[in-house]
């Protein structure tokens, strides 16, 4: 298993699901994480349970959307941690779950804000930390990205968008020995893919996924953390699924 000894890492969206199996795992390994999350009591909570399991976690209120609010997270964590040397940004919004017809302009600038916006927040200021110093940031995306899904338009755009933000940035990144790629979850059991199923009955009748269940939260972590990790040295641009063969078929 890959070491991260004494790395400065950020969990974005690590109050919950992805994010913070990503930062348990991470802490585990020995990373300094800073776990953020709109979410203050939620990221707390799961600082503190890192902590007393003898990990180095220090938790942030932040709302990704807001670039003052990405600064002072990076800020925390470069001040408290000595540096930036990888990020994983999970933290992310499900869709209106309504048709394109009846989507409000609101609603998918809420969705895009977050998903798309924010994920460029994150990138934008997480390199500017590492440049000189090398580091890895890994995006999570969505199956989403690659399948158009009932009645939603909002995060399917949203998460199409993060696959061209981080190939692009892979480009401008290589030369400053900094790798970003892409993470494709398939259905994840988390609070945010059963409001989705919840408020979206139409779309779960319509997936297919070949392991005929859904992921483990740290199923997708794990290959976040390979692909932060020296091991994927070479990696780059990359946009990975782990979805249960979703996406053969
Ligand atoms: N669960 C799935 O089936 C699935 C599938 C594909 C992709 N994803 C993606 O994985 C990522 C993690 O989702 P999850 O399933 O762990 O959901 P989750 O709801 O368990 O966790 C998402 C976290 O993001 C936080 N968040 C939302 N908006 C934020 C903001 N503006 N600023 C800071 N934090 C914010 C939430 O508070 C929450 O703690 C998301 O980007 C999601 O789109 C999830």
């Amino acid at each position: 298993m890959p070491g991260f000894d004494g790395k400065s890492i950020i969990v974005t969206g690590a109050a919950s699901g992805i994010g913070a199996a990503a930062a348990r795992i991470l802490a585990a390994r020995g990373a300094h994480v800073t776990l953020a999350d709109r979410d203050e009591a939620g990221v707390g909570a799961i600082a503190e349970q890192i902590a007393q399991g003898g990990g180095k976690a220090l938790a942030i209120a932040a709302d990704i959307a807001d670039s003052e609010s990405v600064r002072a997270m990076i800020g925390a964590a470069v001040s408290a941690h000595g540096g930036l040397d990888g990020a994983i940004n999970s933290a992310g919004v499900p869709q209106a779950a309504k048709p394109l017809h009846e989507l409000g302009e609101a609603e998918w600038d809420f969705c895009l804000g977050v998903n798309l916006r924010g994920m460029f927040l994150c990138l934008k200021h997480q390199v500017a930390a590492m440049l000189g110093r090398g580091g890895a940031v890994v995006a999570i995306s969505s199956a989403a990205a690659e399948k158009g899904l009932f009645n939603s338009a909002d995060y399917c755009a949203s998460k199409a968008g993060v696959l061209g933000l981080v190939r692009a940035a892979a480009i401008d990144c290589a030369e400053h020995a900094i790798r970003v790629n892409a993470l494709l979850p398939g259905a994840t059991s988390t609070p945010l893919a059963f409001r989705s199923r919840d408020a979206n009955p139409k779309l779960a009748g319509t997936l297919r996924v070949p392991m005929n269940r859904m992921a483990e939260p740290e199923e997708v972590a794990a290959a976040a953390i390979w692909l932060l990790s020296d091991e994927a040295s070479y990696v780059t641009g990359a946009c990975i699924a782990v979805d249960g063969g979703m996406g053969a078929t």
